[in-house]
């Protein structure tokens, strides 16, 4: 793991867009996994105004993300379709029709989720896979388990998930129960990982996934096993990590 220390979120969201950058100059078609959350945003916001500047082009790239609530329509504004246009696609020359998110909308969980695998298998995986991490060490949903999880499965969300994320609802009632993730074996056939991670309260999940022990309790950790995993947190992300 390759960890890099940035002043603030700031910092943070500038590095990670050179790093997201600098994969699309290199192999314009790439496949980029993306993530949704607060964190990205910034990154996110980067990407844009390099793009407007005429400095990174994404007719080529195409994308696949991380998870998607179940039980919400693509056109539902918490939706994770619906966020990934709202931060990103609607503002850059991405083709829509080479950007993918679990379909949430499809009440056939099995389905839904076998039908993302193939479609990201076909793919070829990830050459960049960008991640934030939860307070509990989940990536993408991944929750805090007994076991690795391989494919893209419908999870419970955890409480601690719930409460999280109940800050971007009207109330913590609306927080959708589950969710369609892709699974860590998946995100590890990536091949590059970027964990971007900001803020005190992330701090004891980053130390666990930097230097804990390797296990399901904290999901990230197994990222300690990639051999091309990056992360890039500011200082208060990396308070633990001294
Ligand atoms: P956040 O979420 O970026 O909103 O903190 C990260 C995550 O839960 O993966």
């Amino acid at each position: 793991m390759k960890i890099i220390k940035a002043k603030d979120y700031e910092d943070m969201s500038r590095k990670a867009a050179n790093i997201i950058s600098a994969q699309v100059i290199l192999k314009p078609d790439c496949v980029l996994g993306l993530a949704t959350g607060s964190t990205p945003i910034g990154a996110y916001k980067q990407l844009v105004a390099w793009y407007e500047k005429g400095d990174v082009d994404f007719a080529e790239v195409s994308t696949y993300n991380l998870d998607e609530y179940r039980g919400l329509s693509h056109d539902d504004p918490q939706s994770y379709h619906y966020f990934m246009r709202e931060n990103f696609f609607d503002h850059i020359n991405i083709d829509l029709n080479n950007t993918h998110v679990p379909d949430g909308s499809n009440p056939d969980a099995a389905a839904a989720c076998s039908e993302y695998d193939k479609i990201v298998a076909a793919a070829g995986y990830p050459d960049l896979q960008l991640l934030g991490i939860g307070n509990n060490g989940h990536i993408g949903f991944n929750e805090p388990d007994d076991h690795f999880s391989k494919g893209t499965h419908c999870v419970d969300l955890t409480e601690s998930t719930i409460q999280a994320n109940s800050r971007l609802f009207d109330s913590i009632d609306d927080v959708p129960r589950q969710a369609y993730t892709m699974g860590t074996q998946t995100i590890m056939y990536a091949r590059m990982i970027l964990v971007v991670a900001n803020g005190e309260a992330k701090a004891q999940a980053v130390h666990d996934m930097c230097y804990g022990p390797v296990t399901p309790a904290c999901p990230a950790s197994i990222l300690q096993l990639h051999t091309n995993c990056v992360v890039v947190a500011d200082e208060a992300a990396l308070s633990l990590c001294e």
